[in-house]
């Protein structure tokens, strides 16, 4: 008699069996309790190199198809980058002077101290980093990720000096004037019954950006906010706090604060005196005309208005709902005017906010330019 013989042909059936085995087998896995999710034991070192090259691999396709603004190196993003970075990121990843602390270090994965790594990037893989967060590893997406990739890109263009960056400068570029510390974005402040202001250190989070005046700081990262109605204010944190008008930046400061805190902030910043942007280019004489033009007149073949009817300058008082622009920095402008024309279900806190809509929506790039310039140009106030 010859020797058993068995030979193995994989037939669909089998292959079928072979699978439900397995997956029995990973859910009894599961099951048992016996897969120990203990941070203490960390991963293997192959399980780490996997899943770091998995991540690298992923950002590296994803990110294929973005486009890398050429303006990284502006330094009014490089600082409105670095604000949100202190109150935002810093917590996690620590800054320039700022180590991370040791129950961070202890998670799995950690998160890690960034200036080694960013060499490792280029500028679009930090962008969609940061603009969609790591699944599975604790990185957060960006509050508003499709709508605010603008502010995505300030992040990135702060990281990218990041390296070898000395803490005086990250200090002076997250702080300003303000003390080290005041950037405590993930702790909710507890409301304080017949207080007669807003709570210090949360004015000096505010500060950090728009300084205690509200006439933002000597480079245009931030918008001047002094002087603007307390109504027209409280309607815009109301917004930015419930992510209404989206942006990751101010829905960080202001989602963390009680009502009667953005009340008391509003009427600070509404009782301070109106102020010019500081450090704002020259801007072009031409240009100027052609937005004050389009200020007074409107455009007819686009359909716009006049802008002055409901902003000024006029010899009418402004509805209160309505915003000053006299004064604000061109570049916010323009990127409110752009926000508005292509995001413009997430603009605006008002009640009148659709008639905005509308009106930016048929704008053109040149017209914006021209506007804005105008509106730079008046003295605050207006
Ligand atoms: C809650 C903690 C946490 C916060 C807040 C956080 N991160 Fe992260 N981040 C992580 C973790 C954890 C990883 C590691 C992911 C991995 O290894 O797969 C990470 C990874 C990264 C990386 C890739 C690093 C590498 O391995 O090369 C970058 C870049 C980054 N974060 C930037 C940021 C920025 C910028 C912010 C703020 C907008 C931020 N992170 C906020 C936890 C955080
Ligand atoms: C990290 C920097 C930063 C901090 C901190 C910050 N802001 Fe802002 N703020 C910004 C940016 C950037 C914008 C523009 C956001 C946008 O695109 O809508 C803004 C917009 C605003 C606006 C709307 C201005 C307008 O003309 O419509 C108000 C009001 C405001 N901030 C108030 C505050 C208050 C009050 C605080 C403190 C709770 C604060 N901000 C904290 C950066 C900051
Ligand atoms: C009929 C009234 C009306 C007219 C006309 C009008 N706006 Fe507005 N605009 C508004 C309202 C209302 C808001 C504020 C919406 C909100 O936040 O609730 C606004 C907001 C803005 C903002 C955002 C300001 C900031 O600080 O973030 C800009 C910029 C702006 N308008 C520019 C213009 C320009 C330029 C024109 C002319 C082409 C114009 N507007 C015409 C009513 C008007």
């Amino acid at each position: 008699m010859k020797g058993w013989s068995f030979t193995l042909r994989i037939t669909p059936l089998r292959t079928g069996i072979a699978a439900a085995a397995a997956v029995a087998g990973g859910l009894a896995f599961g099951w048992s309790g016996l897969f120990n999710v203990a941070a203490t034991t960390g991963h293997w070192p192959v399980t780490d190199w996997f899943l770091h090259f998995v991540m690298i691999n992923s950002v590296k396709t994803h990110s294929l198809s973005v486009e890398t603004p050429e303006n990284l190196d502006d330094p009014a993003l490089v600082a409105r980058g670095a604000g949100h970075y202190a109150a935002g990121c810093a917590g996690c990843h620590g800054a320039p002077g700022r180590p991370r602390s040791p129950v961070i270090r202890e998670m799995v994965p950690t998160a890690p101290d960034l200036e080694p790594k960013v060499a490792t990037w280029e500028p679009k893989h930090l962008f969609w980093i940061v603009k969609n967060g790591v699944k599975y590893a604790g990185m957060p997406a960006w509050v508003a990720a499709e709508e605010r990739e603008d502010e995505a890109w300030a992040v990135a263009a702060f990281l990218l000096k990041l390296p070898g960056m000395p803490p005086e400068q990250y200090r002076s570029l997250a702080f300003g004037a303000e003390n080290d510390g005041t950037a405590n974005a993930l702790n909710a402040v507890k409301p304080e019954p017949g207080a007669s202001g807003p709570r210090e250190d949360v004015l000096a989070d505010c500060a950090r950006c728009h300084g205690r005046d509200g006439a933002g700081r000597d480079n245009a990262a931030f918008p001047v906010i002094a002087g603007q109605s307390e109504t027209y204010l409280l309607d815009a944190l109301n917004a930015y706090a419930k992510v209404e008008r989206k942006s990751g930046m101010m829905a960080t400061a202001a989602a963390r604060l009680p009502d009667e805190e953005l009340r008391a902030l509003a009427a600070h910043y509404a009782a301070q005196k109106p102020a010019a942007a500081k450090g704002a280019p020259p801007a072009d004489p031409a240009l100027v005309a052609a937005g004050e033009k389009i200020a007074r007149e409107g455009v007819r073949e686009t359909g716009t208005p006049a802008c002055a009817a409901c902003h000024g300058p006029s010899p009418a008082a402004r509805n209160p709902a309505y915003p000053s622009l006299a004064g604000q920095h061109a570049s916010y402008l323009e990127s409110q005017l752009q926000l508005w024309e292509k995001e413009h279900d997430s603009r605006g806190g008002g009640p009148f906010r659709e008639i905005m809509r509308k009106i930016a929506f048929n704008m053109s790039e040149h017209d914006i330019k021209a506007v804005a310039a105008y509106y730079a140009s008046l003295p605050p106030g207006k």
